[in-house]
C-alpha cells in the first residue's frame, strides 16, 4: 500500500496550476459512448478515476488513444452495450454514467454496482426514477443494474427529482439526449460539472438548455457527432490548495481557476480571515493574522461543497474559538475526525454536525486517508504539524488529485510517496 510522508511546518509559497475537473471528466468520458465519431478531450486530469473510466470505455468497444499528457482521443463508433468487468465498475462511483450513455444510445445497458468513497448510504433510486420516466425498465438484482428501453429507444419525459442529485441529473441528461422527444428535468443539480456536460453534449450536436439552473430541457436528436472539448478547472482541487495555503500560513497563486465557481468557499475563508485576491483565471491566497472561527453548512451548488468538508475542518481546528460544520449531503462524512484526533484535534460529532474547539497545535502522527477528500485533509494537517506525519491509504487521494505530491513539492512542501 502506498503512503505519504510529510515533514511539516513550512509555509507553501509559489504558484499551483489547477488540473481539469474530476467530476466533469468522468461524466464527459462516459458521454463519448453516445457519439458516432471521434471526440478529443483536453485538460484531462491524471487521476485513477480517469484511468479506470478509460479502461471501462475500452471494455465496451471504444477506441481510446492518449495523444498527449492531458489529451485523449475516443472513438466509440464501434462501442456496444456490453457489460464492463465488474472489477473495474466497482472501483469508482461514476461508472454509473455508462448506464445513461449506453441506455440512451443502444436502448439497453448492464453494469455491476458502482463503488466509490464511503460516506454513508449512496442510493441510486433517483437515477432509476429518471430512466423509468424515459420509458426504461430497470432491474437491480444479483449485484447488477440492467436497464432496457421498452420500445428499443427511450422517449422524452418529465423528471422531477426528490432531492438534488448531481449523478442523477447527469445520468438523466445522458439518457435523454438521443431519446425521442423532449425531456424536462426539474430540481436539477446546478454544479459547474452539470454545465460542462451540457456544453460537451451541445458541441456534439445535442440540444440541452437550462444547465446551471434547476430546470434542464433536452430536445432529443437522432445522432451525435464528435468534437474537441476542453475540461473546466477542478474547483475542489483549487479549494484544497486555497486551504493548504491558509493553513500553513503560506502564500499561493492558484492558477487556472474560475473564481466564480469558488465563491462559496472564498466567502467562508474570508470570514475566517484569509485574504483572497481574484484575477480573471487565478487567485492569490494568503493569511497573515490568526484564523477566526466560523460556522458552515454544506449544500448543493452554489452552496458550500460537501467535497470541501474535510479540508475546511483542518482550518476549523486551527482557528481561534469554536466552529461548527454541518454536512447536509452525506450522512457519514465525518469518519476523518478520528484521524484528526490522532493529531490532537478536539472535535465532537453529533449526527451530521461536527464541533471544533479550535486552537489546535497539530501533532505529527500516523494517520489514514479514509476517503479521497479526507485524505487531502490529512495531508494539509500533516503540512501544518511540525515533524513527520505519515498518511496511509494514499490511493484514495490519487483517485481525484492530479500529481498532488509534485504540485506540493513545487511550492515548498517536504512530502514524498513511498510504497
Ligand atoms: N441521492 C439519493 N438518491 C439518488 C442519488 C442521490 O437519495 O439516486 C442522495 C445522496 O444520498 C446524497 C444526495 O442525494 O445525500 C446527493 O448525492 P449526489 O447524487 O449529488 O452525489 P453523487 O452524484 O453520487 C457527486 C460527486 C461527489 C459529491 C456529490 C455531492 C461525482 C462522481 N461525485 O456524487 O464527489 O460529493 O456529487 O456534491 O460527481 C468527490 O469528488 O470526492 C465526491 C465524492
Amino acid at each position: 500500500m502506498e503512503k505519504v510522508i510529510i515533514d511539516g511546518g513550512s509555509p507553501l509559497e509559489g504558484t499551483v496550476t489547477i488540473s481539469g475537473m474530476k467530476n466533469a471528466a468522468v461524466a464527459v468520458l462516459y458521454a463519448t459512448v453516445l457519439v458516432d465519431g471521434v471526440c478529443v478531450i483536453e485538460n484531462l486530469p491524471n487521476i485513477s478515476d480517469v484511468a479506470i473510466s478509460l479502461e471501462i470505455l475500452k471494455s465496451v468497444g471504444a477506441k481510446v488513444e492518449r495523444i498527449g499528457e492531458t489529451e485523449v482521443r475516443i472513438d466509440a463508433t464501434e462501442a456496444r452495450d456490453k457489460m464492463p468487468p465488474h472489477e473495474l465498475a466497482k472501483k469508482m462511483r461514476a461508472s454509473y454514467y455508462l448506464i445513461g450513455a449506453t441506455l440512451g444510445r443502444f436502448g439497453h445497458s448492464v453494469i455491476g454496482y458502482p463503488g466509490g468513497c464511503d460516506f454513508g448510504v449512496r442510493p441510486i433510486d433517483q437515477h432509476i426514477k429518471a430512466f423509468n420516466a424515459l420509458g426504461a425498465d430497470v432491474c437491480t438484482e444479483g449485484g447488477l443494474i440492467e436497464a432496457t428501453a421498452q420500445n428499443g429507444r427511450l422517449k422524452g419525459g418529465n423528471i422531477f427529482f426528490d432531492c438534488v442529485t448531481v449523478g442523477g441529473t447527469m445520468n438523466a441528461m445522458l439518457a435523454a439526449v438521443l431519446a425521442d422527444g423532449v425531456t424536462e428535468i426539474e430540481n436539477a443539480a446546478r454544479e459547474p460539472h452539470v454545465v460542462a456536460l451540457a456544453n460537451f453534449l451541445n458541441f456534439c450536436g445535442a440540444s440541452v438548455s437550462g444547465a446551471g439552473t434547476d430546470k434542464i430541457k433536452i430536445k432529443g436528436v437522432e445522432k451525435l457527432h464528435g468534437c474537441t472539448y476542453e475540461l473546466i478547472p477542478d474547483m475542489i482541487e483549487a479549494g484544497t490548495f486555497m486551504i493548504a495555503a491558509a493553513a500553513t500560513g503560506g502564500n499561493l497563486y492558484i492558477d487556472n481557476v474560475i473564481p466564480k465557481h469558488m465563491e462559496a468557499i472564498s466567502v467562508k475563508l474570508r470570514e475566517m480571515g484569509v485574504t483572497i485576491d481574484e484575477f480573471d483565471d487565478g487567485m492569490r491566497v494568503y493569511c497573515e493574522g490568526p484564523l477566526c472561527n466560523v460556522d458552515i453548512k454544506t449544500s448543493p451548488y452554489p452552496g458550500f461543497p460537501t467535497d470541501m468538508n474535510p479540508q475546511v475542518a483542518v482550518l476549523m481546528c486551527l482557528a481561534e474559538g469554536k466552529s461548527t460544520l454541518t454536512d447536509t449531503i452525506w450522512d457519514n462524512r465525518f469518519r476523518y475526525v478520528e484521524e484528526l484526533k490522532r493529531m490532537d484535534a478536539e472535535i465532537e460529532v453529533e449526527g451530521n454536525t461536527a464541533t471544533f474547539c479550535g486552537g489546535t497545535v497539530f501533532k505529527p502522527a500516523r494517520v489514514r486517508a479514509v476517503d479521497l477528500r479526507a485524505g487531502a485533509a490529512m495531508i494539509i494537517a500533516g503540512l501544518v504539524a511540525k515533524g513527520q506525519t505519515e498518511v496511509d491509504d494514499f490511493f484514495y487521494v490519487e483517485r481525484g488529485y492530479d500529481n498532488i505530491i509534485e504540485k506540493l513539492r513545487a511550492v515548498g512542501a517536504h512530502i514524498m510517496k513511498i510504497s
